[in-house]
């Protein structure tokens, strides 16, 4: 069961600033002929509206830049970033970009980079490895507190006990790990929150939906469903319609991202409240990247700017969204 929705302030992190690089490839990175910038970026995949929402905004300002841009996408593999990465390591980009599909497994493939001389910029999702010499900077969201702030909403709107099932993100990639961690710290102060369920729903729709239908099998009672992004919360809605429940009434729902579709059925409802993950990390990037190929000193870490929603702050934001 849970109290009426309060309202929850929108918690704007700015970039964070800490200690600058000074890894990863030294010397100016090349840069081909005449001055032109060519990035190569390996993207995880096309498994979302924040991932399609990301791309547009790469796409869009390495034109805006002048930068030549490589991209490909992984389809969720990493096997498949790492052959993209080799490729732009052989192609001699100036510099290479990447969201990292998984956490670990990388240090092999990024040293190539390095003794090669060419620069990375990990951007939206950062890697697990003792080496902080392999990249020059990471770009992308503090997702462990994007968890806190789910777990923070849950705490605030739950009374009496509260079964929870978790729709969890790829498995092994920074966000599913991270908004698991900030949510299971915060639902800690109150021991009538369970989670009883948790699976990977591989951040898209059709794998939350499926899962959320098992879930409703095998689960005697479910008051609320976490998923770790919007996609799944949205496969979940049609799972719940189909076990004729009503979504953001019989089953509560919390999600991540704050795409358009998510904050509809925000709007409408069918969620109950979304914490803001920003895809529009484009510009930012543009302007790191012509950085550490003039061999200039960037932050090692960027924090993006990111909210929260209610239904009725969905509502009002709903028109000017972009994504
Ligand atoms: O890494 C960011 C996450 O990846 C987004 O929250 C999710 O929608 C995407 O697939």
């Amino acid at each position: 069961m849970l109290k009426k929705i309060t309202t929850v302030a929108s918690v704007v992190l700015l970039s964070a600033l800490t200690a600058c690089s000074s890894g990863g490839g030294g010397g100016t990175a090349p840069s081909n002929g005449g001055g032109t910038i060519t990035m190569g970026f390996a993207q995880v995949g096309a498994e979302s509206g924040w991932r399609t929402a990301n791309t547009k905004s790469i796409q869009d300002e390495a034109k805006a830049a002048g930068i030549d841009l490589k991209f490909s996408d992984a389809q969720q593999k990493q096997e498949n970033q790492i052959k993209a990465i080799r490729s732009y390591i052989q192609q001699k980009v100036s510099v290479i970009a990447f969201s990292p599909v998984v956490e670990t497994g990388w240090d092999t493939v990024l040293l190539e980079a390095k003794r090669a001389n060419i620069p990375v910029i990990l951007t939206d999702r950062s890697i697990d490895s003792d080496d902080t010499s392999l990249y020059k900077t990471f770009l992308g969201s503090d997702f462990v507190e994007e968890g806190r702030k789910a777990g923070d909403w849950l705490v605030a709107n739950a009374s009496g006990p509260t079964t929870v099932v978790e729709l969890q993100g790829t498995t092994g990639a920074a966000p599913a790990n991270d908004r698991k961690k900030g949510f299971e710290e915060k639902i800690a102060a109150k021991p009538d929150i369970k989670v009883v369920a948790s699976q990977t729903g591989d951040f898209t729709r059709s794998g939350g939906k499926q899962v959320m239908e098992a879930f409703l099998k095998s689960q005697p009672k479910i008051d609320v469903v976490y998923a770790h992004n919007d996609d799944m919360g949205l496969g979940a809605i049609e799972a719940i319609k189909a076990a004729g429940k009503v979504p953001g009434k019989d089953i509560k729902i919390i999600t991540v991202d704050a795409v358009k579709d998510g904050m509809t059925a925000l709007a409408n409802g069918e969620i109950n409240f979304i914490v803001e993950c920003n895809p529009l990390l484009g510009k930012q990037l543009m302007d790191l990247a012509k950085k550490v190929v003039a061999g200039e000193d960037v932050p090692a870490r960027v924090v993006t700017e990111e909210g929260t929603f209610t239904q009725e702050q969905a509502k009002t934001a709903l028109p000017q969204r972009q994504y």
